[in-house]
């Protein structure tokens, strides 16, 4: 996507889409007013005849309006006049796109950003414009046969700025935004695929062609024997009944001199079955998105190194099918993790954590500055929190608290959910040093808490995406997240933001 800053008026532009907006009471955004006035009343009698809607998230769409350069008019409801949001202007943007991205149009304007919006500015509404366009005009064409449908083909986006000095923090946001994009869409990509085809080489292939392009990145992928001389018995409990190979992806980015990175830790399950543990029939297809962490670690360092930024960044992922068979772990089965502490498996479905946790030993040797794992890890947490908001646990405030924030800035949120003894007494057991499952109770913090295991003396957060990496129903589909979180941490972090 290109994109440009201009301060030329919504009328006078010959774009092939300008969007502008409308608020409640037939109040008109300021390139809504001068559409009306260069075109004698286009715009006021339309809102009059309700032809124009006024509600977040409506877009109407005006051909041959007079008086004007622009072939069309993007009209968007912008809801009451003084309570535009930085949520609400994502809402109408990507309504906005929505609408054009049905059009020929190539290249637009966007007025919107003229618009006063709470607790924002230039450089977050380029952002949120760059992003909400990539995600409105992600397909998934790859599995589909015959002649594929033409996507939009939008390839250039302007924004309004009211003053010159706005020019370089709304380019700085359409940068970043596309680099955000860029790795949400690889991200929604991985997500999506089929297990039969995103297999744990599948993805450790497509790690290694994405550093084949970039001096700064290297991937490097360890087979099941390294991974057994290595000691991480926990981990290859649970590809134990597959025939597909496991994987541990490494991948590091150097974007800075000798200062010790960030590790993202993601979850790589490409098919979850339960195991011997099996789960029921319906939905299971879903459990093709169980390496959903996987793949928004491997999107946001390709949204890092898109955005150049000047930070050193590793990403470590455990990739493997969980499969039964008579080679399969048995529940009962007892394994060695890598850290020597012994695991009771009482249940193969409780997976995810025990690949995660010789993942998380395993990146002891990176010393990271805080290390972040992010996993469809528990049914619980999507009860506890829904498909809107990740589940945030850390056994540091502050580092929780900063990637709250993160989330916040982001439009890509969390909440968070509490860690603590009383929790981790819940994972006892009779035979080993600890079982993996928890009981009944507060499943995602014992799943957390098990994790804590693996983890002390470094500085760790676990995002649970249970809820949030993918969408169910009619508009299933892998959804990108978190990678606009991690993404804000990574550039808080490194000191880029305006
Ligand atoms: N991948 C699942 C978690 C999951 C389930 C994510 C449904 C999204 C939707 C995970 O491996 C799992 O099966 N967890 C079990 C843990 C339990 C056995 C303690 C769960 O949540 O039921
Ligand atoms: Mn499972
Ligand atoms: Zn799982």
């Amino acid at each position: 996507m290109e994109y440009f800053t201009t301060t030329s008026k919504a009328s006078r532009r010959a774009v092939d889409c300008v969007i502008v907006g409308a608020y409640e009471r037939g109040k008109l955004g300021t390139g809504a007013q001068d559409i009306d006035d260069a075109s004698k009343g286009e715009i006021r009698k339309r809102v009059k005849t309700g032809d124009i809607s006024s509600a977040v998230g409506r877009c109407t769409i005006l051909t041959n309006v007079p008086g004007i350069k622009a072939d069309r008019v993007a009209v968007v409801g912008l809801g009451k006049s003084g309570k535009f949001s930085a949520t609400e202007y994502k809402k109408a943007i990507t309504a906005a796109a929505q609408a054009i991205s049905q059009t020929k149009a190539k290249s637009v304007l966007n007025c919107l950003t003229l618009e006063p919006v709470a607790d924002t500015d230039p450089y977050y509404l380029a952002r949120h414009t760059a992003e909400a366009v990539g995600d409105v005009l992600y397909r998934f064409t790859q599995m589909k046969s015959g002649r594929k449908k033409k996507g939009s083909p939008l390839k250039s986006i302007g924004f309004a700025i009211a003053k010159r000095g706005d020019a370089a923090k709304t380019m700085l946001g359409a940068e970043h935004g596309d680099g955000i994009a860029a790795g949400v869409s690889l991200a929604k990509e991985l997500g999506n695929l089929p297990a039969n085809v995103c297999t744990p080489s599948y993805l450790a292939r497509t790690a290694k062609k994405l550093a084949a392009g970039n001096g700064k990145l290297t991937t490097k992928v360890l087979s099941e024997t390294e991974m057994k001389r290595l000691g991480m018995g926990s981990l290859l409990s649970v590809t134990a009944g597959s025939a597909e190979p496991a994987k541990l992806i490494v991948m590091h980015y150097k974007g800075a001199g000798s200062e010790k990175p960030v590790v993202l830790v993601g979850k790589g399950v490409t098919f979850d079955t339960g195991g011997i543990s099996l789960k029921p029939g319906p939905n299971m297809d879903e459990m093709k998105f169980d390496m959903c962490g996987a793949a928004s670690v491997i999107g946001t360092i390709a949204a890092v190194a898109k955005m150049k930024l000047p930070i050193n960044l590793n990403v470590v992922v455990p990739a493997v099918e969980n499969m039964p068979s008579s080679t399969a772990t048995k529940p009962g089965d007892i394994v060695k993790s890598m850290s020597g502490q012994t695991i009771e498996v009482l249940n193969t479905d409780a997976e995810g954590r025990l690949i995660l946790c010789d993942a998380l030993t395993y990146s002891r040797r990176f010393k990271p500055a805080a290390i972040i794992d992010v996993a469809t890890l528990t049914g619980a947490c999507v009860v506890a929190l829904g498909a809107h908001r990740t589940g945030i646990m850390s056994n540091n405030d502050a580092l929780r608290e900063e990637i709250f924030a993160a989330g916040e800035a982001a439009e890509d949120r969390g909440w968070p959910l509490p860690l603590g003894d009383e929790y981790t007494a819940q994972l006892k057991s009779n035979f080993a040093d600890m079982a993996n499952i928890g009981g009944p109770g507060g499943g995602a913090v014992t799943a957390g808490c098990f994790l804590g295991k693996f983890t002390d003396g470094m500085n760790w957060a676990h995002l649970d995406i249970a809820g949030t990496a993918w969408k169910s129903g009619a508009k299933k589909g892998a959804s990108g997240r978190p990678v606009p979180m991690l993404s804000q941490v990574l550039l808080a972090r490194c000191g880029v933001l305006p």
